[in-house]
């Protein structure tokens, strides 16, 4: 029997997932199909009660529904706790359980393209939203030598730094980024800012980066924002979001299937959407 997979979100329309799923179903001979559901916030409650009707075997949740999501599933494993937000929900014996691959499918991606290890690097973190909270939970759990998070507002980046209570976890204002810039070997941009419409915004200036840093972007529309060209101009190793995308995609596909699906064939998929 098919079984039925998807992905709940407001809008819905523009998701890549369906595509990079259905495809690696078919690369690995299952009889699974993922749909897009466009889930207003109104209509979550219903919807995750119908889904258990229907017995969907799997789904991700998008915006806007990551952190309500956690109110109507059975368990919420430890990390999906800790970054407050659920992105893969598995169907266990009709028993729904919430997971977040976003924080370590970042990570898989963002390891292919350091050259110094992590554990020796001082990061900043720009943003302190969801995505920012999942960033942060997998360089934590990996290990760092030093964090700082930067955020339009303090309050929200404070909150991360108390929910580790960890030494080398540091609050920073943008001005103290920039003009302490050098010391940053990963730069990575969690916040919209540079996404399209809005390309020719940067979220901090990285006039002075050190050569051999790493840029990193959460966006991938554009797939290089001003802020990659920016650094590329000046010797950064950039790295954007795509990589992320299809990562997080892989490790919910493995949780529901147990197979590990074609990492390779599902970024020129999503590259190929891209234009
Ligand atoms: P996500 O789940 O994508 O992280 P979010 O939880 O809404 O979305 O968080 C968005 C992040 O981008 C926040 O850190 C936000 O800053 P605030 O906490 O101050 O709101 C940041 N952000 C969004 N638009 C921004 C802008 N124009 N300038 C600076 N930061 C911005």
């Amino acid at each position: 029997m098919n079984k039925l997979y998807g992905i709940i979100g407001y809008p819905i329309g523009h998701s890549m997932s369906p595509l990079m799923h259905n495809d690696a179903f078919l690369q690995l001979g299952l009889n699974g199909y993922y749909h897009a559901f466009n889930v207003r916030e109104d209509q979550l409650k219903e919807t995750i009660a119908a889904f258990r009707v229907l017995n969907v075997s799997g789904f991700n949740v998008t915006i806007p529904h990551k952190v309500s999501i956690m109110k109507y599933l059975d368990e919420v494993d430890v990390e999906a706790k800790q970054i407050g937000a659920v992105n893969t929900v598995v169907n266990v014996d009709g028993r729904l359980i919430g997971y977040n691959t976003d924080g370590k499918g970042y990570l898989k991606s963002l390891l292919e393209v350091i050259v110094k290890p992590l554990e020796e690097s001082t990061v900043l973190v720009i943003g302190a939203g969801g995505a920012a909270r999942g960033v942060v939970s997998a360089l934590m759990n990996y290990g760092v030598a030093q964090l700082m998070i930067a955020n339009r507002t303090d309050e929200k980046a404070t909150q991360i730094k108390n929910d580790y209570g960890q030494k080398n976890i540091e609050v920073i204002s943008f001005e103290e980024a920039e003009s302490n810039i050098g010391v940053f070997d990963i730069l990575i941009n969690t916040t919209s800012v540079g996404m399209s419409p809005n390309i020719e915004n940067i979220p901090l200036s990285v006039e002075k980066i050190k050569q051999n840093v790493v840029l990193s972007d959460l966006i991938y529309n554009p797939l290089k924002t001003r802020w990659l060209q920016l650094g590329e101009e000046k010797g950064a190793i950039i790295h954007n979001g795509v990589g992320m995308f299809v990562e997080q995609g892989a490790l919910a596909f493995q949780k529901w299937t147990g197979l590990n699906p074609d990492t390779k064939k599902m970024k020129e998929i999503v590259l190929k959407q891209l234009g």
